[in-house]
């Protein structure tokens, strides 16, 4: 039996790499069609050799997510060309990691324009087509540090905090319309963002992971497959951590 996403149309921000590509694939492979998007122009256009040599039913769209006429652009031309949009995935995310006392306001601020407003400037902008179809599925990509804090990403918890707050209002304000919202909250996820940490780093996280593995981004693609699928739909305002047991 399949997860039911045949001929959905799903909007992935970020999805030229790491989780989002991830995502991207796992949904193509169920027969879903996807729409990739990223900022980085490089990026999506090996995705998008990638989607071809596979046969997948795609678009490629690049959106920087903190421009809200790109954005715009980005969720109109899903509509204008499929009718609809069964769901969009906040994915994309930056770190600018340093200790509080270091942190320059440029850091604070790249981190929370792009990881939160970015989120609410997507989400504003599909929700007009979700409400008018009366369905629609918002899976926002959070973090556990979203919710335990950690030393040297106080950008980065607070925008990934604040994307859980606003998955749960969101919830709240559109469940009358048939429309979920949710979060995963990824826990450390072996990708070109952490790769940039040391191996000390990366010890000390595993130190505290049960499973005593790093996640994949296929681990969080299965999470987003299920929550975008109609095994779902009774499920909406929650966060789902995929973390390995880190956080319990
Ligand atoms: N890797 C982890 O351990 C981990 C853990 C928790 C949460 N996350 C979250 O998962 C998401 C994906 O992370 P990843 O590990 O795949 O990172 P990544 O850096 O490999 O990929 C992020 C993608 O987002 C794109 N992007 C960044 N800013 C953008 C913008 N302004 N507009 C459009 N695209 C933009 C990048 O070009 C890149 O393709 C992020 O939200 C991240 O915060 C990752």
């Amino acid at each position: 039996m399949g997860f039911g996403l045949e001929n959905k149309v799903y909007i992935i921000t970020g999805s030229g790499r790491g989780i989002g590509l991830e995502i991207a694939r796992t949904f193509a492979k169920n027969k879903a069609i996807v729409v990739l998007s990223d900022y980085n122009e490089e990026s999506l256009t090996q995705a998008k050799e990638e989607f071809d040599t596979n046969n997948y039913p795609y678009t490629a769209i690049p959106c920087n997510i903190t421009d809200e006429n790109e954005v715009l652009n980005l969720i109109s031309t899903t509509h204008k060309k499929y009718g609809k949009i069964d769901g969009l995935i906040n994915n994309a995310g930056i770190t600018r990691d340093t200790l509080l006392m270091r942190m320059k306001n440029e850091q604070w601020d790249a981190v929370i324009e792009t990881n939160l407003k970015g989120v609410f400037l997507a989400t504003r902008a599909a929700v007009k087509y979700l409400i008018s179809q009366k369905f629609g599925k918002i899976i926002n990509i959070a973090s556990v540090v979203g919710v335990t804090g950690n030393a040297g990403q106080t950008n980065y918890s607070a925008s990934k905090a604040g994307v859980i707050g606003f998955t749960k209002s969101i919830a709240q304000e559109l469940g009358s319309r048939n429309i979920t919202a949710n979060a995963i909250a990824p826990g450390f996820i072996d990708t070109d963002m952490t790769n940039k940490l040391s191996d000390k780093v990366k010890e000390e996280f595993l130190k505290n992971v049960p499973l005593k593995r790093a996640g994949s981004p296929v681990d969080v693609a299965n999470a987003a497959l299920f929550l975008a699928s109609p095994f779902a739909d009774y499920i909406t305002g929650q966060v789902l951590l995929v973390d390995g047991g880190m956080v319990m």
